[in-house]
């Protein structure tokens, strides 16, 4: 019988882990189906529990279930453990396993991919959410200079700091107290498409890409994200959103399910050929 596995969310209709998954099946020659799995918001557990009873072998879990993935999972790896949050779940014939892949696909998109090696280097992270709170620890492991953390409610940045003050260099700094900073490394871990929202304006000053080598989105589009726009009118050398760490990610899961890890690069082309520009230096 064909293995199944699921995206598991809620909105889901645009996911593209279904596309991911099915390049990755075809590419490492595993018999497998993928698909989306809309859950109410209140029916999380109900709808895995189903899943897995008609056969499901494993989950991706995206927004707003990251936290009762956790909840569910009665084994975790460390780095979820270290995030608090669930992305990936995978049956272990009587229990769910729980992992979290979005920090090493991000890590692996920014190293591997961009070339930026974060060993030494100044790294900024807009937001302090579930998104935040994901990519902490892998970055620390990355062995920064420093990891500065900017939040609109600065108390939510203060405590992630605190949290996870022990793995390595990191602080918190209100948006306003960023003015003549320097990073090497912007991130983007908002909810929010930031300079695009509503006519809203960020809170962070635009000179914090004044020196910065690369302003990172960890969201993604099919059009450049308004952090993106933003960045680069700002002074960004370079800019990119997230599709590169939502393909890593995925092998990632792909590898804790199927024992296999592949390779992302022809997957990057295959679903993102049509787009004009080169990732890195996509804005005009
Ligand atoms: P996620 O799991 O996607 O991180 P979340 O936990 O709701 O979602 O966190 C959303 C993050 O985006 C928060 O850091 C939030 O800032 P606040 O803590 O001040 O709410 C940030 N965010 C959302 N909309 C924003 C906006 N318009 N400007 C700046 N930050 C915003």
């Amino acid at each position: 019988m064909t293995d199944r596995y699921a995206v598991v969310g809620n909105p889901i209709a645009h996911s593209k882990s279904p596309q991911i998954h099915a390049a990755f099946a075809q590419e490492t020659g595993h018999d497998l189906r993928y698909e989306r799995l809309l859950a109410p918001l209140d029916g999380f557990v109900e709808t895995v529990v189903r899943f897995q009873h008609e056969g499901g072998r494993g989950l991706n879990v995206t927004v707003p279930f990251k936290l009762e993935a956790f909840a569910l999972a009665a084994e975790h790896s460390p780095r979820a453990e270290r995030a608090g949050a669930c992305n990936t779940l995978a049956w272990r014939g009587t229990h769910w396993f729980g992992d979290n892949t979005d920090g090493p696909g991000l890590v692996r998109d920014l190293d591997v991919n961009l070339g930026v090696a974060l060993a030494g280097r100044d790294i900024l992270v807009l937001g302090a959410g579930g998104a935040a709170r994901g990519i902490l620890a892998p970055l620390l492991a990355a062995a920064p200079r420093s990891l500065t953390l900017s939040n609109r409610t600065v108390d939510k940045a203060e405590g992630l700091a605190r949290a996870f003050a022990a793995l390595g260099p990191i602080r918190a700094l209100a948006p306003s107290a960023l003015g003549g900073e320097r990073f090497d490394l912007v991130l983007n871990a908002t909810s929010s498409s930031l300079a695009g929202d509503a006519g809203g304006r960020a809170p962070w000053p635009d000179g914090i890409f004044a020196a910065v080598a690369l302003a990172y989105d960890l969201m993604y589009g099919s059009e450049p994200t308004a952090f993106e726009r933003w960045a680069h009118a700002s002074g960004a050398a370079r800019v990119s959103d997230g599709f590169g760490m939502l393909l890593e990610q995925a092998a990632e899961s792909f590898l804790i399910w199927r024992g296999v890890r592949p390779d992302t690069a022809p997957v990057y082309a295959l679903l993102r050929g049509n787009r004009p520009g080169v990732r890195s230096v996509r804005m005009p």
